[in-house]
């Protein structure tokens, strides 16, 4: 039997390119042949495919997508932690919930959530600083860390940044085999709805929102893909609703009816 190979080769690659650029929107650059065969290997080694091509043949089968689903996960990244981007909680409790209608809804939608820290977060700023009843729905294109981030189980490593108050007010320490971790309290998971979806589908059944946190996920989209996820995002946006995209993404070269306000924070001005 030959030896596997550990990376695909240049053609093969192009074939993962199209697909997952065709699936989830994320452009993968030639420099990512590598990591592409590191997180593909272990998959092409389980079902005993005969090196990347066989995998690739194999998770285009649509008798496969279980398999196609577990591909795709592993090419997305899904680094995330606690109060990430700081200025943005900052603002939202020093500038924006001050300002809302408190006999409103106050509405708040993760756009690509990952395991959940960024909902928690909002959800913990929420309860601590808004006058108005409010909501956050959490979502992302990777099922499971949706199914971690229902879970709210994380390792203490991964929450530096949570402000001690919370932790103590929102969070339970693990003991016995969870040793080393925390669980967000059930009162505030009940109050964080994830559900599984994709930035590339239709967007005109999920409703409206005041504000919408997308945040380092624009980074692997290219500009076709961006434009088309800011001008479905403005869709769902209530009137001068805010719009958070991570400090080292823009909307520049966008077309798009969003007034900057700061680094990283719009507003909708229709
Ligand atoms: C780096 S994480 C960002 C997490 C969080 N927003 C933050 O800033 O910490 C990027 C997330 O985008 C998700 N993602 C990638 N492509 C997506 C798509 N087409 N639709 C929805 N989510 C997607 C990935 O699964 C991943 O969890």
């Amino acid at each position: 039997m030959s030896k596997l190979e550990t990376l695909p080769s240049e053609e093969v690659f192009t074939l993962f390119q199209k697909l997952v650029y065709d699936k989830l929107g994320i452009h993968l650059a030639k420099q990512k042949r590598m990591m592409l065969g590191h997180r593909l290997l272990k998959r092409v080694k389980h079902i005993q495919a005969n090196g990347f091509s066989d995998y690739f043949r194999f998770i285009t089968n649509p008798k496969n997508s279980v398999e196609l689903e577990v591909a795709l996960e592993l090419m997305t990244t899904n680094e995330t932690f606690f109060f990430r981007e700081e200025k943005h909680f900052e603002y939202m409790a020093q500038n924006i919930l001050p300002k809302i209608n408190p006999n409103r809804e106050y509405k708040v939608w993760s756009a690509a959530s990952s395991s959940g820290e960024e909902p928690y977060s909002i959800a913990m700023l929420l309860n601590e600083h808004c006058c108005a009843p409010w909501s956050v729905v959490a979502s992302d294109v990777n099922k499971s860390v949706l199914a971690h981030a229902r879970k709210g189980i994380y390792i203490d490593d991964r929450t530096k940044l949570l402000p001690k108050k919370y932790r103590e007010t929102y969070c339970v320490k693990g003991t016995g085999e969870f040793e080393g971790y925390m669980r967000v309290k059930p009162e505030l998971r009940k109050r964080v709805n994830f559900f599984a979806f994709n930035l590339l589908d239709n967007i005109s059944n999920l409703g409206h929102f005041d504000l919408i946190f997308i945040r380092n996920v624009m980074i692997y989209f290219d500009d076709k893909t961006r434009q088309k996820i800011i001008s479905d995002l403005q869709q769902c946006l209530n009137e001068e609703g805010h719009l958070f995209i991570s400090h080292s993404e823009t909307l520049h070269g966008l077309e798009h009816s969003f007034e900057l306000i700061k680094p990283a924070i719009y507003r909708l001005v229709r």
